[in-house]
């Protein structure tokens, strides 16, 4: 099996540009963030505090009471809590902070490694999130650290919101983009980092195509 582990900071391409090169080499997608951001509503929906001093009892609820699928239509992933299909309410930007702070809790991380790993075992995957090269896929062949700087990353993220028609200020994505960063890179379990072995790719000067094109090369490269 090929696996392709894609890390990087919020809004650095990651997922607009790993779900096209797996398009283009015929491999599965899997945005990792879609776990995380699930597991965040669910907690919302249940009204279950979401703090380390909390995390018996998340880990309890997730454990007893959350079903959570991935599928595939077409080339997308889907994503099911208790069958429900919670593929649109994930992104709406309240959940991209409850996704930060349960992915710090380190049971939330173990309870998704297994879902993680065992797509990477049966499929030719390129796999998207911040611990996929050091944790999640640490031998994977070809491994990337994806960034741009943070006005460029703020100013994408803001283009999609407003393309979806979700109401945004550039400032508040912004500083949402800062703190999550901040957040997802110095918290204790598998913070967001470059692997020692990962290429980095800096992708403020370059547009889609040529980030797609930049990482189809790394890849064929890498095998
Ligand atoms: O990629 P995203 O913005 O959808 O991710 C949402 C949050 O989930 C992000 O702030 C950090 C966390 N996350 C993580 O800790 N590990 C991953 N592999 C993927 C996401």
């Amino acid at each position: 099996m090929i696996n392709v582990a894609i890390d990087g900071p919020v809004g650095a391409g990651k997922s607009t540009i790993a779900k096209e090169c797996a398009k283009r080499l015929g491999c599965i997608y899997v945005d990792t963030g879609a776990l995380y951001r699930t597991v965040g509503l669910y907690c919302k929906r249940n009204g279950i505090e979401i703090s380390q001093e909390n995390s018996g009892n998340i880990e309890n609820a997730i454990k007893s009471g959350l079903k959570l699928e991935i599928k595939l239509e077409n080339g997308t992933q889907l994503v099911f809590m208790n069958g429900e299909n919670v593929s649109e309410e994930i992104r709406l930007p309240e959940v991209s902070m409850l996704a930060s702070a349960v992915s710090a809790i380190p049971c939330v991380r173990s309870f998704l490694l297994d879902t993680q790993r065992k797509v990477a075992k049966e499929n030719n995957v390129i796999m998207d999130g911040r611990d996929i090269g050091t944790v999640i896929l640490p031998d994977a062949q070809v491994k990337i650290f994806i960034t741009a700087k943070p006005e460029i990353r703020a100013k994408r993220r803001y283009d999609e919101l407003i393309a979806k028609g979700i109401d945004a200020k550039f400032e508040d994505v912004l500083n949402d983009l800062n703190t999550r960063d901040y957040n997802d890179s110095h918290r204790a379990e598998a913070p967001l980092k470059q692997a020692d072995d990962a290429i980095l790719l800096d992708t403020s000067d370059f547009d889609f195509e040529q980030s797609v094109c930049a990482v189809i090369n790394l890849i064929e490269k890498g095998n």
